[in-house]
């Protein structure tokens, strides 16, 4: 077999992730199958066609040099021209989210732990889909779900060689996962919700706005990501990770709060609310998960707040803000396939980009 050409890759996003992606890329030893060609922040753009030659020291201030304006457009342009080019999206933006099709239709492939793309509405997907049927570019996502754990693969590994998925479920959002091992476990007291959620924001594991972690979109996005990758539900969820049924945990009277410190003063209004959930629940010997669902034989999509015995995994197996998922399949029964660990963090989630980039050049 001719050896593949060096894949040129350019990073939009040079935050926690995209740096911690640089230095893993940059320390890859000699011949490194991948050469760094450009390098976008939302104010600052490189691009140089054989390579910026920046090392793990230089990239940032030779980024902030940069008199070039990002234009994403003209990235693509730049991209197609070389014989083998990869977009990394390490924002969270839904514009750059929308441009993949523009650089699939040009043979670049896209690798991105955003999730707003595939959970968007079935036009986007769709067109995702076409441009890279058109000319053989790939998209790849594993780093969407559970960060670097290897769920995505798994479960197209499982599709692919003719298992039959038949429920998928998991702690799913790391915030989630942090305040409910804390709030709800399986000895009588413990601290109140809102404190729960108060030390969680302090320590950074919520978003700036807490109710953006307890609304369940994120969870909701990741299930439609999923969701999508087995066959028979490809076209279930048509306005993607809103057709999810998402049970938010965010009090209607705080719904218009928009500063997220009044969030967290208000929410002791709502406490003996959550009390009551959890005394429901040790009353039964379990526990409260919020978690996803995938029930792919019912064609049920949710996510909601369950109740697991204090035995289940989801009771006794998490710390921090691990993530679990459960693959049910028929091969994988009575007992299903599981797999665990962090789901969040920079470290993790590039080690989920790189082993897609690598998918690209082995
Ligand atoms: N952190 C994790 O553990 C984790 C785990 C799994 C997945 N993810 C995903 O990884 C992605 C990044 O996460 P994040 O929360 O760190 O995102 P973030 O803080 O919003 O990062 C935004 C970064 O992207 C750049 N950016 C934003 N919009 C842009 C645009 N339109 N054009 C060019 N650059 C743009 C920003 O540039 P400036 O630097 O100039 O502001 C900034 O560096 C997200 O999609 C997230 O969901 C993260
Ligand atoms: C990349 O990902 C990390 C982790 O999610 C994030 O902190 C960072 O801001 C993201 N964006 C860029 C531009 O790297
Ligand atoms: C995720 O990527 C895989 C390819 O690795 C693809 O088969 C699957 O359909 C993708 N799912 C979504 C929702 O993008
Ligand atoms: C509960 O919170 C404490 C303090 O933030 C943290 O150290 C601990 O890991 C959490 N407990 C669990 C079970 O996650």
């Amino acid at each position: 077999m001719p050896p593949k050409p060096t894949l040129s890759v350019a990073i939009v996003g040079v935050g926690l992730v995209g740096s911690e992606l640089i230095s893993q890329l940059l320390a890859i030893q000699a011949p490194n199958p991948f050469r760094l060609v450009s390098l976008t922040s939302s104010r600052y753009t490189l691009f140089a066609a054989d390579g910026l030659g920046v090392n793990a020291g230089s990239w940032a201030s030779a980024l902030s040099a940069s008199s070039a304006t990002p234009n994403l457009p003209v990235l693509a342009e730049q991209l197609a021209k070389l014989e083998a080019a990869v977009l990394v999206d390490n924002t969270s933006s839904q514009d750059v989210a929308e441009l993949y099709p523009e650089f699939l239709k040009r043979g670049v492939h896209v690798v991105t732990p955003n999730k707003k793309a595939f959970s968007a509405n079935q036009q986007l997907y769709d067109a995702i889909l076409r441009a890279s049927r058109e000319t053989g570019a790939r998209w790849l996502n594993e780093s969407t779900v559970g960060a670097g754990l290897p769920v995505v693969q798994t479960l197209k590994d499982l599709v692919a060689t003719g298992d039959k998925v038949k429920k998928i479920e998991g702690v799913f959002s790391g915030t989630m996962s942090y305040i409910f091992n804390n709030f709800s476990t399986a000895n009588p007291g413990g601290p109140a919700f809102s404190s729960v959620v108060r030390v969680a924001r302090e320590k950074g594991y919520t978003e700036p706005h807490p109710a953006d972690d307890l609304n369940g979109a994120d969870v909701a996005r990741k299930l439609a990501i999923l969701a999508r990758s087995i066959p028979s539900l490809q076209n279930a969820l048509p306005e993607g990770y809103t057709s999810v049924q998402t049970r938010s945990l965010v009090p209607q009277a705080l719904g218009s709060v928009s500063s997220g410190a009044e969030f967290v003063d208000r929410l002791p209004e709502f406490d003996v609310e959550f009390e009551k959930l959890r005394e429901e629940a040790r009353a039964e010997g379990s526990v409260l998960r919020f978690v996803g669902v995938v029930d792919v034989e019912n064609g049920i999509v949710k996510a909601d707040l369950e109740k697991y015995p204090t035995t289940h995994p989801f009771a006794t197996s998490l710390g921090g803000s691990d993530n679990i998922v459960m693959f049910h399949t028929e091969r994988y029964s009575p007992r299903p396939l599981i797999v665990q660990g962090a789901g969040a963090g920079a470290a993790v989630t590039a080690m989920g980009v790189m082993s897609d980039l690598l998918k690209l050049v082995l």
